[in-house]
């Protein structure tokens, strides 16, 4: 597949094209998310929960997501690679934000930064943007905004909420960025924004009228060990088949059927003789 850049994104927005995303957070699954053509592989700082066990995304540092965004670099040819600036990571002045994004960009190859918020995130945008580190802005459920939401809710569902959402949008766009994710908001609100809008939208809980979707990896193939959110689809039962893997190793194990004869190494004819003699 040929290498997904943004104006490829822009394209297929244009074209009606449906943008495809998931997120990936090491070196096998990014793979597999590259070799089957998806467009975007987001490195999310649901990483924090999906692979590092956090109940939320919060304390996921920027040495940690470098180290996987890294492992994903390896994998990612073609995709487009997004990667997710941690809570505190740009929530502490504008110099911290631009360091820790331009480190994002060169410790770990990734092609574009996300940041949640909205007009308030603008200058920032604009200087990130300057700094020529394209950004991907995220808004309606911002899971960083965890305990100001007091909890995961739909965004965007009052018509002040739905103009705040709207503005939100269209100011973030004025001030550079390359896409915008909408989570957790009205289908509705959704298609609005993406019609007003010149830059793809991704939508992860905001219905089938985006230019694009996403979803996370692990919650495509139940490996979440939690009941999952109304917008999520699984689309295979990843962990049924490894708990079936794990018991018929540990029986194999147990029973001496593993290894086999043909499983193990063997001495040369020639030292086998002097070896038993
Ligand atoms: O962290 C993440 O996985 C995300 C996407 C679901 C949009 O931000
Ligand atoms: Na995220």
């Amino acid at each position: 597949a040929r290498k997904v850049t943004i104006q490829h994104l822009l394209d297929k927005k244009h074209s009606h094209q449906p943008i495809t995303a998931l997120t990936a957070y090491d070196y096998p699954t990014a793979r597999l998310v590259d070799e089957a053509g998806i467009d975007i592989i987001l490195v999310g700082d649901s990483l924090a929960m999906t692979v590092l066990g956090h109940d939320n995304t919060l304390a996921v540092t920027v040495d940690e997501m470098l180290h996987h965004t890294r492992a994903v670099r390896r994998a990612a040819r073609s995709s487009f690679l997004v990667v997710d600036m941690p809570f505190g990571s740009y929530h502490t002045g504008t110099n911290d934000a631009l360091r820790n994004a331009t480190r994002f960009i060169k410790e770990s190859g990734a092609e574009a930064v996300k940041i949640e918020g909205g007009a308030s995130r603008a200058p920032l945008v604009e200087q990130l943007t300057q700094a020529e580190i394209p950004v991907v802005a995220h808004i309606g459920l911002t899971p960083q905004s965890l305990h100001r939401m007091s909890g995961y809710r739909v965004q965007g569902r009052s018509m002040a909420a739905i103009d705040a959402l709207m503005t939100d949008a269209a100011i973030l766009e004025s001030a550079g960025a390359v896409a915008i994710v909408l989570e957790g908001v009205p289908r509705e609100v959704a298609a609005r924004i993406t019609a007003a809008s010149g830059i793809p939208t991704i939508g992860i809980g905001a219905g089938p009228d985006c230019d694009g979707q996403i979803l996370v990896f692990h919650d495509l193939f139940q490996l979440t060990f939690a009941p999952h959110a109304k917008f999520v689809r699984t689309f295979g039962d990843a962990a049924t088949l490894f708990r079936q893997g794990i018991e018929q190793y540990q029986h194999a194990v147990a029973n001496r059927t593993f290894p086999s004869d043909s499983e193990s190494y063997h001495l040369s004819t020639e030292v086998l003789t002097s070896f038993y003699h």
